[in-house]
């Protein structure tokens, strides 16, 4: 790789993940035992970046941690794979973001979220982000989500269009959505209950995707993924109505698989792949990542990427 090569810019979230397996939600005032406590480095921007990492290209993170334990430990996966961690900064008197995960039998997840450091942005801090997506290379990515403060993404995605990169919006957490920022995004990935918290109705059929990609196209973004609740997504543009299906796979946690499907996708935009192949790349490696109990864990590199979609990819 060259100093030249584009990179898959991922500003966000970077948390420490402790996940548990329950049959059920607790009741009120009840302890309930758990099985399978998993202590992993995690958050949405950590997991795009390691994604885009294992499927060969260059990446960078950009987001806060704690200045606690969980600081260093939260940055070893994505730092042992290759992505740059460079512009992470260590906030100090912070403790990294903490998110604590229940998975259900079905693979479903609840996820509470104490932000913590992803929420301390200064000027400063933004100003450092800014000038990082700035000096990218040029035809470089910038994928962000939710879980920092609106005024960092917008300042980043200012920064990234001035640059002509093509930026990417994983809307997590909905509620945290401002109307001036669909008109700045090239391609929006909401999941059904993002979906919801976006646009106010659930989306449970290829039809409810096609009716949501349309409004989020309406509302100024370029393209919108809307992902159905098996796992494929409506690619839907304004001469666009498509549909890709997920892979045929067993699925164990559902965990990360949208950050999977955001960070593969901001692969495919980096290499400029045709767009329906770019979304089947990115629900093949959504797929996958629910094969695995993990979110980082369960990321295909690219062989296992390509032979998986080579023998199971399914035609909608
Ligand atoms: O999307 C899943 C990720 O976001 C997890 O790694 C967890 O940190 C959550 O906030």
């Amino acid at each position: 790789m060259s100093a030249d090569d584009p990179i898959l810019l991922a500003l966000g979230s970077i948390n420490l993940d402790l996940q548990v397996r329950a049959d059920r939600w607790p009741g009120p005032g009840e302890t309930l035992p758990v099985r399978d406590l998993l202590r992993t480095g995690g958050g949405k921007a950590a997991n795009r970046a390691f994604l885009a990492r294992r499927l060969g290209v260059k990446s960078c993170l950009l987001g806060h941690v704690g200045d606690d334990d969980f600081g260093e430990e939260v940055l070893r996966g994505p730092r042992d794979v290759g992505v740059d961690v460079s512009p992470v900064v260590k906030v100090a008197g912070q403790m990294t973001a903490l998110s604590m995960i229940v998975l259900r039998a079905d693979g479903d997840k609840t996820i509470l979220l104490a932000a913590n450091a992803n929420d301390a942005w200064g000027e400063a801090d933004i100003e450092a982000a800014v000038k990082v997506v700035e000096a990218a290379p040029a035809g470089s990515v910038l994928t962000v989500d939710l879980e920092v403060p609106v005024a960092v993404v917008r300042a980043a995605v200012q920064a990234a269009q001035a640059r002509g990169f093509k930026v990417l919006l994983d809307p997590s957490p909905a509620e945290r959505m401002q109307d001036d920022l669909y008109a700045m995004i090239d391609v929006i990935t909401p999941n059904p209950e993002e979906t919801r918290g976006l646009l106010g109705f659930a989306v449970e059929s290829e039809a409810d995707a096609v009716r949501a990609g349309e409004e989020l196209v309406a509302r100024g973004v370029g393209v919108a993924c809307v992902k159905l609740p098996d796992g494929g997504a409506a690619l839907v543009s304004a001469d666009r109505r498509e549909f890709v299906a997920p892979l045929d796979v067993e699925v164990v946690d559902k965990t990360g698989a949208g950050d999977a499907f955001a960070g593969a996708l901001g692969v495919a935009l980096l290499e400029r792949q045709e767009l329906l192949q770019a979304v089947k790349f990115a629900a093949a490696a959504s797929s996958l990542a629910c094969t695995v109990y993990g979110s980082q864990q369960s990321y295909p590199d690219r062989g296992q990427l390509e032979r998986a979609r080579g023998g199971r990819e399914r035609v909608r």
